[in-house]
């Protein structure tokens, strides 16, 4: 088992990664000083493929633990779903000595985590991510929150789990598509501090996760680690943790000018990065040879669907509403070399038309 730390003083906690580790919940809880009554926020798919391993657990350590089902995807990340689980907690009576276990993907772990901050003003909470995403990504760093009509994720709070238990066999159900969105993140984390990570994503990612279960372990501890010490040294997001908003900048442009319907997140984050690249090369920040590194591994993790009739006015709009649009400029991540990136302020306007332009015709 991996142990690292997300170092937040009072709010600090560990998160273990190891292969088989749901079987250890129990345990873990216990030893971690967690366990008190437990109520697991969950989907009834997640439960049917992985709960009764979680529940057998729990009981096993001697934890009494309810259920509350929450409905499958996306469209229920909302307000509407969060209410459901305030009602689902007053009936079980859960108070601060509840802990909250969110047991899916990040769909349910940002919706559990923003249920857990807000009922009584705050239940502790425990994250058992259950997809490559959520295990390497949302899980960690404590944001929660729901989408609203108008946009993603704009209702929401920082608020620390408590222990993150990361079983990278729980993937082996995963469908493939979901497996590669996750990828792509991965090969995010290998671009913007290790290069060894993402030479690890290169060469192994097609025996995941069935024929090679150390190296996924690995990929996902290398990934966490990062993330990790990201979120350590900066919580809220003033700075340095906008590296990890590389590929982001177009990526949900991307997706929010297809209605979230064509690219799953990472697909849509794999084009951004190509395109960030591209920026990167022409404004003579990268290298062509590792832009062209960083592209090859990107497009070795699978086929991107095309942005297909897609326009670049399309996009643009989308950006110009996005956080990262200051006086008149985008904000970029960009890459220097593998490994190391740069936040860069003043992209302007014309030059990502222009590159948006180009690329949506020859990737169409
Ligand atoms: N909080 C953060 O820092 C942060 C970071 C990145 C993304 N997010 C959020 O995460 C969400 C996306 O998360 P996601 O990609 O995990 O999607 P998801 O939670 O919708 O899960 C994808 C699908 O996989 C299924 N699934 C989950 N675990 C499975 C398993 N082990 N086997 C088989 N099927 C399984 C789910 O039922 C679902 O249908 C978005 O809402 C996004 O905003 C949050
Ligand atoms: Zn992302």
């Amino acid at each position: 088992m991996n142990t690292i730390q997300v170092a937040l003083g009072r709010r600090s906690y560990s998160i273990r990664v190891g292969n088989g580790l749901l079987g250890e919940t129990g345990a873990l809880l216990n030893e971690l000083e967690l366990a008190k009554s437990i109520i697991v926020i969950s989907s009834k798919a997640i439960l049917s493929l992985h709960g009764e391993r979680l529940l057998r657990s729990l009981r096993r350590a001697g934890l009494d633990a309810q259920l509350v089902l929450v409905p499958e995807g996306e469209k229920h990340k909302t307000l509407a779903t969060v209410e459901g689980i305030y009602r689902s907690l007053a009936r079980r009576r859960a108070s601060r000595k509840t802990l909250v276990i969110a047991f899916g993907g990040g769909v349910i772990g940002d919706m559990a985590g923003f249920a857990a901050a807000s009922y009584l003003r705050g239940l502790p909470y425990v994250q058992v991510p259950t997809t490559l995403l959520a295990q390497i990504d949302s899980a960690i760093g404590g944001k929660t929150g729901v989408n609203l009509p108008s946009g993603k994720n704009l209702v929401g709070a920082f608020y620390q789990p408590r222990a993150v238990i990361v079983d990278p066999l729980l993937l082996s159900t995963l469908a493939p598509r979901e497996l590669r969105s996750g990828l792509y993140e991965a090969v995010k984390y290998g671009v913007i501090r290790s290069a060894e990570l993402l030479d690890l994503v290169e060469r192994k990612h097609a025996h995941f996760p069935q024929r090679d279960k150390r190296a996924l372990e690995q990929m996902i501890v290398e990934c966490v680690r990062i993330k990790a010490e990201i979120v350590s040294q900066d919580e809220r997001e003033s700075e340095l943790r906008m590296v990890l908003n590389y590929g982001h900048t177009l990526g949900h442009a991307l997706e929010a000018a297809t209605r979230y319907q064509r690219f799953t997140h990472g697909e849509a984050i794999g084009h951004g990065m190509i395109m960030a690249n591209q920026l990167a090369t022409e404004f003579n920040r990268l290298d062509p040879l590792d832009a062209a590194r960083i592209d090859a591994a990107i497009r070795a993790v699978g086929t991107l669907p095309q942005p297909r009739g897609l326009r670049s006015s399309q996009v643009i709009r989308h950006m110009l509403s996005d956080k990262k649009f200051v006086d008149d400029r985008f904000r970029f991540v960009l890459p220097r070399r593998v490994g190391q990136v740069d936040i860069v302020t003043d992209v302007p306007v014309l030059a990502v038309q222009r590159l948006l332009r180009s690329y949506l015709h020859a990737e169409s």
